[in-house]
């Protein structure tokens, strides 16, 4: 198992002061972006794409960008979103007519790749596709809003997915989305997480640094 990665959704964060947030995250012991994309399609909510991803290069963030694809169709935004910046490009199979080519593409442009499955979606796709993959993203709430509750079941997915990649002996990181909070990141860790999404529950405090050092004690714990 890799070390922790505390990644931030900005979904949940001041949009009108979006570069200082992202700072402030940062400076606070964050360690990479989780960039939530919403098309009003695939999910029904609406939110950032490329040209936003690329205003915070440009405004100077160095740490990893995580884009977390909510889209369909997938592929045509690939590659604006490696050029804006993207770090990990990550998609749900259910929104790519091929997901293996999907996998393909986001890595000849450059970015490492991921699979999302919602609560309901089974790992199958994984065991076809594991060599094409960085990264697993197992939803724990459904997708499209930040502030929703942990679904429990996650802890059992995330089991499983831990097997997958360790049987597979590849370097891939298994990531969480959904209600993380520092009172429940302790499980989450023990069930096999290395890489923890949190919105709500970093940007709802006024003091990020404060909850991501909680956060990173009940994780070592
Ligand atoms: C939900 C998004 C999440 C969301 C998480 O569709 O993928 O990244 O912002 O927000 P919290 O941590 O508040 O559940
Ligand atoms: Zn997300």
């Amino acid at each position: 198992q890799q070390e922790p990665l505390i990644a931030p959704s900005i979904l949940s964060a001041d949009f009108a002061r979006l570069g200082e947030e992202v700072d402030n995250v940062l400076n606070s012991g964050a360690d990479i972006v989780h960039f939530d994309v919403m098309d009003n399609h695939y999910v029904p909510n609406l939110t950032i794409g490329p040209p936003i991803c690329k205003a915070l290069r440009d405004h100077g963030v160095t740490a990893p960008i995580d884009v977390h694809l909510m889209v369909k169709p997938v592929d045509r935004i690939i590659p604006d979103f490696a050029e804006a910046g993207a770090s990990y490009i990550t998609f749900h199979p259910e929104a790519s007519e091929h997901v293996h080519r999907s996998l393909q593409l986001i890595q000849h442009h450059g970015c490492k790749s991921g699979l999302v499955f919602n609560p309901a979606t089974p790992l199958d796709y994984l065991r076809h596709v594991i060599d094409e993959i960085d990264m697993v993203l197992i939803m724990s709430v459904n997708p499209g809003f930040g502030g929703q509750a942990f679904i429990p079941e996650a802890l059992n997915k995330l089991r499983e997915a831990r097997k997958i990649i360790d049987d597979s002996g590849r370097d891939i990181r298994l990531e969480v989305d959904g209600g993380v909070k520092a009172e429940n990141i302790g499980e989450v860790a023990a069930a096999g997480a290395d890489t923890f999404v949190a919105g709500s529950a970093i940007f709802g405090k006024d003091d990020y640094a404060k909850v991501i050092s909680e956060m990173r004690s009940e994780i070592a714990s």
